[in-house]
């Protein structure tokens, strides 16, 4: 199978991978690790940390090697095409990881190769194994996802880990709050979408408040997307997170983020019983075993 957007995986899915990835954290021991000479293939025109290395990391983990494709040394500087280096790398490996700044591309992938294709990001559009490691980060710390207040806060409209977690959150009944700067809301398709396919519960807010929230969920508000600098500036102060602007939350709040954060956080924050945006990334591992796994026996 493929694994390019969280609109193609039913809850069993995405149930069952979550349940595989807590087997491959019990038994992510350097001993335990079986052998296998299965290859992934990371394949990556955009930027990225978390992404790439924990799904080279899952791949050697679980006995697979992977091969590393980077845009500068590669013949894409001689003109190649997108889909002649897919279908050049099909055949190097057994499955492939992409992330590109187009939407759709991941989806164009799958469409031509005969290996199983995960979207590890595309543009705007969807980031479907970060939002499993949202789910399985949820699911550890609060014990289920039905029923809480979960309120995802900052650029809703750009950010694609917000555009896949959205739609995750409705089908598992959380109950969602939409925390954004005027001119950064989701789209209205997504919230209608959402609310129409899981009967969810939706709220959209302009100004902070998180008294209700169970799940921060943080992402960057983009200054360059302001034209006027002063007012990025009063909107960032205004989504800022920090201990005093925590006063009023419940004890017992978790605060998430994709990462890379860059000013939206104090660092305080880091060290607080609120944060676990170390810990999700750290999960990525575990939840990337069960998809390497996942999409190579389906
Ligand atoms: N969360 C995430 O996708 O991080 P990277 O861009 O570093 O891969």
């Amino acid at each position: 199978m493929d694994l390019i957007s969280i609109r193609d995986v039913d809850k069993k899915t995405i149930e069952e991978i979550l349940d595989l990835a807590e087997k491959k954290e019990k038994v992510l021991k350097p001993h335990d690790l079986k052998k296998t000479n299965r290859v992934l293939a990371t394949l990556f025109f955009e930027p990225s940390t978390r992404t790439k290395l924990s799904f080279q990391t899952a791949a050697v983990r679980d006995g697979l090697d992977y091969i590393d494709f980077l845009t500068e040394t590669s013949s894409v500087k001689k003109g190649e095409s997108f889909i002649d280096t897919i279908k050049t790398v099909m055949g190097y490996s057994d499955v492939l990881v992409v992330r590109h700044p187009k939407e759709g591309s991941a989806r164009l992938a799958a469409a031509v190769s005969d290996k199983p294709v995960v979207n590890g990001g595309d543009g705007g559009n969807q980031h479907p194994t970060q939002t499993l490691i949202d789910l399985y980060t949820i699911r550890k710390y609060k014990g289920k996802i039905a029923g809480l207040n979960v309120t995802l806060m900052g650029d809703l409209k750009h950010a694609r880990t917000m555009h896949s977690l959205v739609y995750a959150l409705g089908m598992f009944g959380a109950h969602v709050t939409l925390m954004s700067p005027k001119g950064l809301e989701m789209s209205k398709e997504t919230v209608e979408e959402v609310k129409k396919k899981f009967n969810a519960k939706v709220e959209v807010k302009t100004e902070f408040d998180v008294s209700n929230a169970d799940v921060l969920y943080v992402c960057r508000i983009q200054a360059e997307r302001f034209a006027d600098p002063l007012e990025a500036k009063r909107v960032q102060e205004q989504f800022y997170i920090s201990m005093d602007n925590l006063k009023g939350a419940k004890n017992d709040l978790i605060i998430m983020h994709p990462l890379p954060k860059v000013n939206e956080i104090a660092p305080e924050i880091d060290n607080s019983k609120y944060a676990k945006y170390f810990e999700q990334a750290h999960n990525g591992v575990p939840v990337r075993m069960a998809v390497i796994d996942y999409v190579l026996s389906h």
